[in-house]
């Protein structure tokens, strides 16, 4: 039996906040049902839930933000591809330093539903990248974090005289979300993590919020049960503090977290020229971008909001804003595009748990996603009548919350950003076609390994034809759509170093795993 006066609390609770309907079926639940909804009532304030709903809306009908918005300042974004040799070396080598020093773990943001891919599994076990090795992204990330550590460790023998030092170690801390844990954990379980160490590879979730309808009025997932979603990338930052991370971060002498998307197939991850960028500038975040292709490219910018960084997304930028020019140069205005690609400092992500939990500050970072929400439909149900039928909408019907990863960027006290050069850096999984799918993954991963054995001196061959970059790139000759099926393991090469034996030598295009698989 349910104790009275709590049941009678909390329906009190949400009668007064205008959510009563969603007890309409309590009387015909079960005693276990009735407790496990309470349960989930209990750790809501629907009074805090409405009035984020109404900020949140509020938010995104104002405009007139725009009129205090400035492009960042070309002095505050630094270009790999402009700086100078020495200095490159130089934050390479503050960066492998921290490496070396273990002060340095990677942060993956994987709780997302990745709905416009489509798939049913969690992107990072997404099996139709269609790359030559069959692999997934989370297999290419683990397999990068792998040759990592053994460069930073080979460093450090070199750097000590010590022929067999202690291994270095890069933590892979993996945020996921009640969408995404059971199956991104057993997917890595069963893969043996793909060679990495399991001690050092850490999971924790990002909460979520309920979803409300498009009359503010929250869905019901179940009888007994509110819809709740994912609380957005944003969520990691609660998260990282409430799960405990934060203190094993500490634990570890970690100083430095790079945090990334799971769906970029070319990130380089705990990049020593980005780490050590964020050291040089004492930057609390650093944020990587690229050049934005063209005005209405997806991707959001980082610009100044009365003087204070602002990540603008695409969706909210007035588009004759987004088409503004530079006259002298002919580049966007609005350029620096983000790649969901930062450095913190774990001393920045300290701070931030005591400034989010002043409700005001949480109030602030929500934002609206008109999204297709399954739910039960209480003007269709008897509130005793049969077990629940869920509507699955085919169009948005609802609103679900999400807090942005760099809506903390303002509260930096130092803030620093690297333009990278996106053939580099800059391949996301975001469509299953067109702009941003896996064919362009695929594409832009080959062709970045195929440069890479040009740099070296060699020439990838497909029967005894010469692949040139330069050829793939010749649209005339339809050769963009026809990969070549080359690719180099990660534990071949992380980033075009070591492929001095590919000197003159013509390499089969073909996916190469070791270098037996490379008929020299
Ligand atoms: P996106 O905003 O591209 O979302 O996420 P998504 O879920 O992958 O794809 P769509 O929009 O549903 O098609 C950028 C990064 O943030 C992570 C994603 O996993 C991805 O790495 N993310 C997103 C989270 O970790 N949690 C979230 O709640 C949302």
């Amino acid at each position: 039996m349910l104790d009275k006066a709590r049941v009678d609390r909390v329906h009190r609770q949400f009668e007064e906040a205008g959510q009563g309907h969603i007890l309409y079926f309590w009387d015909s639940l079960s005693l276990a049902e009735q407790e496990s909804f309470l349960e989930q009532l209990e750790s809501i304030d629907p009074n805090v839930l409405n009035s984020i709903l109404d900020h949140a809306m509020a938010a995104s009908r104002n405009k007139s933000y725009f009129n205090n918005l400035t492009p960042l300042e070309s002095e505050s974004v630094r270009s790999v591809s402009k700086a100078t040799r020495e200095e490159l070396q130089t934050w390479e080598r503050l960066g492998l330093e921290a490496i070396e020093h273990q002060h340095v773990a990677v942060l993956l943001m994987a709780g997302g539903q990745g709905t416009r891919l489509g798939s049913k599994l969690p992107k990072g076990c997404f099996q139709g990248l269609g790359l030559p090795s069959r692999k997934t992204l989370f297999q290419i990330q683990a397999e990068r974090i792998l040759k990592l550590q053994q460069l930073a460790t080979e460093l450090l023998a070199k750097d000590t005289g010590r022929p067999q030092p202690k291994t270095i170690v890069v933590p892979w801390i993996i945020m996921t979300s009640q969408a995404t844990r059971r199956v991104t954990e057993s997917f890595l379980k069963d893969n043996a993590y793909f060679g990495l160490d399991p001690q050092h590879v850490i999971f924790f979730d990002q909460g979520v919020i309920p979803c409300f309808d498009s009359h503010g009025k929250l869905l019901l997932h179940s009888k007994h049960m509110l819809a709740t979603a994912p609380n957005g990338n944003g969520g990691l930052y609660w998260a990282l503090h409430k799960e405990g991370i934060l203190d094993e971060l500490e634990r570890r002498g970690v100083q430095y977290v790079h945090s990334f998307s799971v769906d970029n197939i070319l990130t380089k991850i705990a990049d020593p020229v980005g780490i050590g960028y964020a050291i040089q500038t004492q930057a609390d975040v650093m944020a990587k971008v690229v050049p934005k292709r063209m005005p209405e490219e997806p991707l959001g910018v980082i610009c100044r909001l009365a003087g204070k960084i602002k990540v603008v997304e695409y969706s909210e930028l007035d588009p004759s804003l987004a088409a503004l020019q530079d006259p002298q140069t002919g580049e966007l205005v609005y350029n620096a595009g983000y790649i969901c690609n930062q450095v913190c400092s774990l001393k920045f992500l300290r701070r931030l748990p005591k400034i989010l939990e002043d409700r005001e500050q949480n109030i602030l970072t929500h934002h609206v996603a008109w999204k297709k929400i399954p739910f039960v439909d209480t003007n269709n149900h008897h509130p005793q009548g049969a077990p629940e039928h869920l509507t699955v909408p085919d169009r948005p019907n609802g609103v679900k919350l999400e807090m942005f990863v760099f809506d903390v960027f303002p509260l930096a006290e130092r803030f620093s950003c690297l333009q990278v050069p996106r053939s580099e850096e800059f391949s996301p999984v975001k469509n299953a076609r067109g702009l941003d799918s896996p064919e362009t993954a695929r594409r832009d991963l080959e062709k970045l390994h195929v440069r890479w054995i040009e740099q070296a001196g060699g020439r990838v061959v497909r029967g005894n034809v010469v692949q040139s970059e330069e050829r793939m790139n010749r649209t005339e000759d339809n050769l963009e759509e026809e990969p070549l099926g080359f690719e180099l393991s990660p534990a071949i090469s992380l980033a075009g170093e070591g492929l001095e034996w590919a000197r003159d030598k013509k390499i089969p295009a073909t996916s190469i795993e070791t270098l037996d698989d490379v008929v020299l």
